[in-house]
């Protein structure tokens, strides 16, 4: 077991990527927090790792709300008095091109994807300084790199994660703090499901191997940067887009 005994907060948790990622950090033997702004799927989240025999509470978060992330990190080390992994994966899309995107999904977006990543680690920084040890993990996209048609938010807020990534990682490392970063390709989440088919098939021909991938192969990525078999690795992007770009 990878992740034994190891506490992960895992944001936006609830569905998709998060709770692949939590399930398999629980297979892991990690203790998992759920955080999400959806507290229905929160409960579900919670359940099917109970189900699997795992350890996992739900925590009601806005990343964009520093007031209600410093309660779940507060409330995190009140139950089980450490933060060993934060994995920053809520995200959400408002798609628009340049010259018809309003300021309402430029702000969103930037809040959400950008804002509350900053959020959540400024947060748990301090824990993990005073533990003198803690793992950071971002979501970022191959749209961070690349950029993409009808993505100006989006791209600019993950162009920000890895920057933030980098930046982290140079500041933290002093505190036996590792920062790294996941881009993901096309990832078969409630996320794309606004995607015309053809899109979609178009992204399969892209990728060299003609699939979108899995929310599991991103969570095995987080699963084994979140590990200590992952000790010497910090200030990397890591991509996992079946060669999608390259
Ligand atoms: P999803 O839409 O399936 O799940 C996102 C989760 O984040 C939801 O449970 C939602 O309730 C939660 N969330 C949204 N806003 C929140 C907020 N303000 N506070 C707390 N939780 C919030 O998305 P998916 O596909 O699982 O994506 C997860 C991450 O991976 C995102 O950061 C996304 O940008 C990134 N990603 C996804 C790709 C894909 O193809 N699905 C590709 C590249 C990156």
């Amino acid at each position: 077991m990878k992740l034994k005994n190891k506490v992960a907060i895992i944001t936006g948790a609830a569905r998709g990527i998060g709770m692949a990622t939590a399930v398999k950090f629980s297979k892991e033997g990690a203790k998992v927090v759920i955080a999400d702004v959806n507290e229905l799927d929160i409960k579900r989240s919670v359940e099917s790792i109970k189900e699997l025999g795992g350890e996992a509470i739900g925590i009601k978060v806005d990343v964009t709300k520093r007031k209600e992330v410093d309660e779940l990190i507060n409330n995190t080390v009140h139950q089980y008095g450490r933060i060993d992994v934060v994995v920053n994966n809520a995200g959400i899309t408002q798609d628009a091109q340049l010259l018809k995107m309003s300021e309402e999904q430029w702000d969103k977006v930037i809040d959400v994807n950008l804002k509350g990543v900053f959020n959540i680690a400024q947060a748990v920084g301090n824990v993990m300084k005073e533990q003198k040890s803690g793992v950071i993990l971002n979501a970022s996209s191959v749209v961070g790199t690349y950029g993409n048609f009808g993505q100006t938010n989006y791209a600019a807020a993950k162009w920000g994660v890895n920057g933030m990534t980098k930046t982290w990682a140079k500041e933290l490392g002093r505190y036996g703090i590792r920062v790294n970063a996941v881009a993901p390709g096309f990832i078969e989440t409630p996320m794309i499901d606004k995607i015309p088919k053809n899109v979609i098939d178009m992204m399969k021909e892209k990728s060299l191997l003609n699939e979108v991938g899995s929310p599991e192969d991103i969570a095995n990525g987080y699963a084994f940067l979140a590990s200590d078999e992952a000790k010497f690795i910090t200030g990397t992007i890591l991509s996992i887009d079946g060669g999608l770009v390259i």
